[in-house]
């Protein structure tokens, strides 16, 4: 399965701090907001993965993230003209995407939580249609929301119901299979002028072929893209990382434990960021796996 992070868009409602910087570069508490949604695809085993920027933001994600290899990653970048909506990323990647399946993540979008890996390996083993991950939300009339049958298929989707059939928001990460480039290159951009990603859903809804897994108890999603929410997310991350002793969307710990780097490799990456808490981390995740292997082979 191939991965894209969709961090173009015009960030508006974060305005002035977006009028110069993608918001996708904004810190979330110690990290580039980037490193969230690339969490999670790598968290699902995914090592193919475009990133897709507006022209202008392009080479500072190029900088910040090269090609990947040294987390074990191919990435590779690619420009959105315009905000033509999210659907367009399966146009724009057409070519990266190929005859694989594919998982969207909105660069602006958080998910953390024990359950998550889990979540994410049970969903992504055999994607036949397009899988959505619904979230209890207190004010669904605000979001797309999802209603599904016991077996889990959606029955029902809509976009900020006045009277809302169900409380599960679709959070901003979509699994589809190959289909989906197809359904996108035929969409008509809506009456805002978008290719909308609830129409690539609803195509797979009436073919009895999207379902919606619950993201469920443990897992928190947090959205990033207003003052508010983002000063949010940043104080949950800072507090969980405090209490918890781990340390969320540190790539290169991930990079570690799915077993894409070695400990030298980590150790290394850790070296470089040794004067920052966060580089220090790597460091000691990289140092107590090293001792864990030797301790398993003698
Ligand atoms: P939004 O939050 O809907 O839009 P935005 O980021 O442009 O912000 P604002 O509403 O404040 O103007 O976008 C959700 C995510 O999807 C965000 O990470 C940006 C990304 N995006 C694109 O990359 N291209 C697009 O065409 C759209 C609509 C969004």
């Amino acid at each position: 399965m191939r991965g894209i992070v969709l961090a173009g868009g015009s960030g508006t409602r974060l305005h002035p701090i977006t009028l110069a910087v993608s918001k996708h570069l904004l810190p979330v508490s110690d990290k580039p907001m980037i490193y969230y949604p690339l969490a999670t695809l790598m968290q699902a085993g995914i090592r193919d993965i475009l990133i897709i920027t507006t022209p202008h933001d392009r080479p500072q994600f190029e900088r910040l993230l090269g090609d990947g290899a040294e987390l074990g990653l191919r990435l590779s970048f690619a420009e959105q003209a315009a905000p033509n909506g999210l659907a367009e990323a399966f146009v724009i990647g057409e070519d990266f995407i190929g005859s694989d399946k594919v998982a969207l993540v909105l660069g602006d979008n958080v998910f953390h939580g024990q359950a998550l890996d889990e979540t994410l390996a049970l969903s992504t083993r055999d994607v036949d249609g397009c899988v959505l991950f619904g979230y209890r939300v207190p004010n669904p009339e605000r979001f797309g929301v999802g209603e599904t049958d016991l077996e889990g298929r959606l029955v029902s989707l809509e976009e900020k119901p006045v009277r809302p059939r169900s409380d599960r928001a679709i959070t901003g990460l979509y699994l589809y299979d190959n289909r989906v480039v197809e359904v996108a290159k035929n969409l008509r951009p809506s009456v805002r002028g978008e290719l909308e990603i609830t129409d690539v859903n609803r195509w797979y809804l009436e073919r009895g072929a999207a379902r919606l897994v619950d993201l469920g108890e443990g897992v928190a999603w947090l959205d990033t893209g207003t003052p508010e929410s983002l000063l949010k997310a940043g104080q949950y991350v800072r507090t969980m990382e405090e209490l918890q002793k781990v340390r969320i969307a540190c790539l290169e710990e991930i990079a570690l434990r799915m077993g894409f780097i070695t400990p030298d490799e980590c150790l290394r990456l850790g070296r470089r960021m040794a004067n920052s808490a966060y580089g220090r981390h790597v460091l000691s995740v990289a140092t107590d796996e090293a001792f864990r292997r030797e301790l398993v082979s003698v």
